[in-house]
């Protein structure tokens, strides 16, 4: 999924790109799957020329073949700590030595797995957000071995292409994205599975609440304007009363039985495959929009 994502970001950015995969009927089907992606990406004014794009990707007959010549390489392989220490091995062995090899991995830090590499200097974390071909944010984190070049050239090949790169400077469970995304998520179920708030007014709280501001301002810049002398001003207004939330804030608990399957109980669908499709496709096609429209403003 998150491969093939990459695939059309790279080509649609006049990279030419070779994919790979073991798994032969995920690989043979991921060129057509790219090009339709890519086709409803030109729907919102989000690729030029999606089928020139589409043949840029070709399959790679294996591992060499795809990192033959190469200058970056976006691993996308199982979320397992033994299939990526396995697969960097392979790669930096097979890799030209200033090929940037980048992960995409969720949640399992560089060091893990590239500390006994002869390449490591080149290695990182390149995480994206799902799906990362409408959601540009990329966390760049690197090993304490991965040298700064390639922390910044990285940095510099994301940003060509399109995406939005942000630095995480040291190693940290969860990178950034997934530890904010959590400790809103902890609090979510604890108001529903205690019962503060309905399920569907909590998700209003954060789309037509939260949400709207976050389309374009980060919480800095949120609490800059609320308050009339900007962040200090708002650390002298607001802390105190953030300080007893803090002190009393939702732990793994909430996470288990018996708030859990409050939670469970508080959501009024069932995960039916039509369901899913189709609030998939309105994702998408909302999120579409809104990069859109965002693509369209100045700063
Ligand atoms: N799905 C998400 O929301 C999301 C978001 C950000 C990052 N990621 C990360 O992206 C990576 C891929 O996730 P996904 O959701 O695309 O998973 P996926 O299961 O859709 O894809 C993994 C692919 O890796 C292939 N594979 C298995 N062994 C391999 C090997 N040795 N070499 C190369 N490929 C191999 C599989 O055949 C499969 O096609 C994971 O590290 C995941 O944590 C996922």
């Amino acid at each position: 999924m998150i491969g093939r994502a990459w695939a059309a970001i790279f080509a649609r950015a006049g990279w030419n790109v070779r994919i790979i995969d073991p798994h032969a009927p995920t690989l043979s089907a991921a060129p057509d799957l790219i090009r339709d992606e890519l086709r409803s990406l030109a729907k919102h004014g989000l690729a030029e020329d999606p089928d020139g794009a589409a043949a840029r990707v070709s399959v790679a007959s294996d591992l060499a073949d795809a990192l033959k010549d190469v200058e970056f390489v976006q691993e996308n392989g199982p979320e397992k700590i033994d299939d990526k220490i396995a697969l960097f091995a392979e790669m930096d062995r097979l890799a030209a030595p200033d090929t940037i090899l980048a992960s995409s991995t969720s949640a399992i830090v560089a060091s893990r797995f590239t500390e006994n590499l002869n390449g490591r200097a080149r290695c990182l974390v390149g995480h994206p957000v799902n799906p990362p071909h409408l959601v540009p944010l990329v966390e760049l984190c690197g090993a304490p071995w991965t040298s700064p070049k390639s922390i910044s050239r990285a940095r510099e090949i994301y940003r060509t292409i399109g995406q939005v790169p942000v630095t995480v400077n040291k190693e940290i469970n969860g990178f950034v994205l997934n530890r904010l995304q959590g400790a809103l998520l902890a609090e979510a179920f604890r108001l529903v599975g205690e019962g503060y708030i309905s399920a569907e007014d909590l998700d209003h709280t954060v789309k037509d609440g939260l949400g709207l501001r976050w389309s374009f301002l980060g919480p800095f810049e949120t609490i800059e304007l609320n308050a009339p002398g900007g962040i200090p001003d708002y650390c002298a207004r607001y802390t105190g009363f953030y300080k007893e939330l803090a002190a009393a804030s939702a732990g793994p608990e909430v996470y288990q039985s018996p708030n859990v399957d409050h939670v469970i109980k508080a959501w009024p669908h069932l995960p039916t495959p039509e369901r899913v499709e189709k609030l998939t496709i309105r994702r998408n096609e909302r999120l579409a929009a809104l990069v859109a429209h965002k693509a369209k403003q100045s700063d």
